[in-house]
């Protein structure tokens, strides 16, 4: 953010609250930040932090001429900077949804997929509330066998991909990864299925032995992860050879798509398709809403305090289409990888924990290409 240096790793502190004091001031805090301002810098950084609501990071976002200095110098405060090796700071956001709307009936946290012309009769009766959330998983891996397959699903959220997954296919087993306790908490408890099991971890250090997986998948999860490198590297290391990695993702930062392809190939991952679907995404977030407002608002409960929550979840949800989809400031893509035929001798073998730093380096960084 300051300076001239390589661009900083950065969110907004995913827990913002606002409390009206006497004296017509407006209490600011975060995890580890309070200050006093007044109503009006508190409303443009509330409405700041809605529009982006921690969904990208936004190292450039306080480059933008039309915020007022004061403005900047309190949004400043509110950010975090990431260390780049462990865990995600969004994910506290996601936990928080998850310890406020524990109901089990909120099952995916991503914004969809619908063709111009669909038909929804491979669907069942039960899943017709989050249909175009659970067609983004279905899109993604279209055409794949998932018979008898050890599949991991990473950021798996509240588990609807990872019980679509193994109510519509018959993998061998169901692996759904996620960092956030109380996502994994209320995974358990509205996805009692057999051959799905879920597990606490970390997308970029995963625990799990190399090549034990056929297909891993990930939804809209790794723009909170602030290495998506160790991801990658960790996603190559749990397939086995010739595996398949169903990837997809929202990128504030149109850059980055060239840039993690380029991670993966220099990983040894053939890509095999990918799809700019940002439409389509677009289109299923749009047709969605109305039943996601539904859901969301029929959870509200006093005695939880997760109005706020609910609030500001549909107001970002619903300004996404528009503000970051049609106005081209956001794209969602699509791959599918394939991991090589051999393990590379280069490649870590066991756990990352086992290996030397240099293992899991930024290929793109090594090679110049950032
Ligand atoms: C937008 S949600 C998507 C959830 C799910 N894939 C879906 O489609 O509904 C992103 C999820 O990624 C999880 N996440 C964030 N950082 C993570 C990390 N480092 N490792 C694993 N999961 C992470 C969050 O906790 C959250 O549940």
């Amino acid at each position: 953010m300051e300076g001239t240096g390589p661009p900083r790793l950065v969110s907004f502190a995913p827990d913002v609250r606002f409390e009206r004091k006497l004296g017509g001031v407006v209490e600011v805090s975060a995890p580890g930040v309070r200050f006093l301002t007044s109503e009006r810098n508190a409303r443009l950084i509330r409405q700041t932090v809605l529009a982006h609501s921690g969904r990208f990071l936004a190292s450039e976002l306080l480059e933008a001429p039309e915020l007022d200095d004061a403005v900047r110098q309190l949004l400043q405060r509110l950010l975090h900077a990431v260390d780049g090796t462990t865990g995600s700071r969004l994910a506290d956001l996601y936990d928080r949804i998850g310890r406020e709307l524990p109901d089990p009936r909120f099952v995916f946290q991503n914004h969809g997929f619908v063709e111009e012309e669909e038909s929804f009769d491979w669907l069942l009766p039960e899943d017709v509330g989050h249909k175009y959330p659970l067609n983004l998983a279905r899109y993604l891996v279209d055409g794949l066998s998932l018979e008898d397959r050890m599949v991991l699903d990473i950021g798996c959220g509240r588990g609807g991909t990872c019980s679509f997954l193994s109510r519509y296919f018959r993998p061998r087993q169901v692996v759904g990864l996620e960092y956030s306790r109380s996502c994994l908490a209320l995974c358990r408890r509205a996805h009692p299925l057999p051959r799905l099991s879920f597990v606490c971890g970390d997308a970029a250090a995963l625990p799990f032995s190399a090549a034990s997986f056929d297909v891993v998948t990930n939804i809209e999860s790794s723009h909170c992860y602030p290495a998506p490198w160790l991801f990658f590297a960790e996603v190559r290391r749990v397939l086995r050879p010739g595996g398949v990695f169903c990837y997809t993702d929202v990128f504030g930062d149109l850059e980055e798509p060239a840039r993690a392809r380029r991670r993966l190939e220099a990983l040894g991952f053939v890509v095999e398709r990918q799809d700019d679907i940002t439409a389509r995404v677009a289109r299923g977030l749009t047709a969605g809403y109305a039943d996601f407002e539904r859901l969301l608002r029929g959870m509200v409960s006093e005695q939880r305090g997760n109005g706020e929550l609910v609030e500001s979840m549909l107001d970002s949800i619903k300004r996404i289409p528009e503000e970051a989809y049609a106005s081209g400031k956001a794209v969602y893509v699509a791959w599918r990888l394939r991991a090589p035929a051999e393990h590379r001798a280069d490649h870590p073998a066991e756990h990352p924990a086992d290996h030397p730093a240099e293992h899991r380096a930024d290929p793109v960084a090594m090679a110049g290409g950032d």
